[in-house]
């Protein structure tokens, strides 16, 4: 269930790259340009990379690179496991706990994860975005440093609550990640340009309350819930333990190990 407002994007493809467009329209289920030309967005297939773009924007190109950029510098001088994002889901030396990142989004926490050694398997709802997490993992395969990092990452195109639905009781995740979509309001004002184009895109997560209880009932060893800093609890339910950054804060929700009968 998406409750997000849903926003045209169609996809265009630069010369020479149509082939390539006809598979992702099939794969991520979107419309070609040339079958929906009014639409607001565009995701455009260039020789390098699929980039998102709003027409009607000067912002730029946003796009998914776990080779250089900000992953790039962050995986190289990041911090390793003394930072927080490892600290809350659980990373201890020689111990990478297998994690769901259950709003996947642009994948940059994914990428932190697994680059820390966890096996993260990536649901992300929105066609668009699981179109640009694919593309990224495409090219950071054959990336010889960025390879081994990006096949511990799976990318599941669907919503996460439909995908626990279906998973066999000993597949259950370790840790479940979740940094549903807040509203825009001033615990926000910080917010990376990306993330404002993924805001207008996208909306907030209304139903992140829902995908949490889920979460909840699901993971073996905890739920980590990212939040701007001064953010409330989500659905007011206080964590066993909270780790802070600057600007964010992990709450994290210790599961209860099953009591034998
Ligand atoms: C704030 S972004 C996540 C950013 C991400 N942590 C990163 O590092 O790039 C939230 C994303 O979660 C996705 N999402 C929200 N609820 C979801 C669900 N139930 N299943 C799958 N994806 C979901 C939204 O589509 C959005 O792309």
């Amino acid at each position: 269930m998406e409750t997000a407002p849903r926003q045209a994007v169609c996809l265009h493809a630069q010369p020479g790259q149509e082939p390539e467009l006809d598979r992702l329209a099939r794969r991520y289920g979107l419309p070609t340009c040339a079958a929906q030309p009014s639409a607001d967005w565009r995701l455009v297939l260039t020789p390098q990379r699929l980039q998102l773009e709003a027409r009607c924007s000067r912002q730029g190109p946003v796009y998914v690179d776990f080779v250089g950029g900000a992953l790039g510098h962050r995986r190289r001088f990041g911090g390793g496991r003394g930072q927080p994002l490892a600290r809350a889901v659980g990373m201890q030396r020689g111990r990478s706990p297998r994690i769901l990142d259950a709003t996947a989004g642009l994948a940059r926490d994914a990428f932190v994860l697994a680059s820390l050694g966890s096996e993260v398997t990536l649901c992300e709802r929105s066609p668009v975005l699981a179109a640009l997490i694919g593309d990224g993992l495409r090219r950071a395969l054959l990336d010889s440093e960025v390879a081994a990092i990006a096949r511990r990452m799976t990318l599941q195109p669907t919503d996460a609550a439909d995908w626990l639905a279906e998973l066999a009781p000993e597949q259950r995740p370790e840790v479940i990640y979740l940094d549903p979509m807040y509203p825009a309001g001033k615990d926000t004002v910080l917010v990376k340009k990306e993330m404002q184009t993924l805001q207008r895109l996208l909306g907030p997560d209304r139903d992140s309350g829902r995908l949490f209880e889920i979460a909840l009932a699901t993971a073996v060893r905890r739920v980590v819930v990212k939040r701007p800093k001064r953010a409330a609890w989500l659905l007011g339910r206080r964590p066993s333990v909270s780790v802070e950054s600057r600007k964010t804060r992990y709450d994290i929700y210790l599961c209860q190990p099953a009591t034998p009968p």
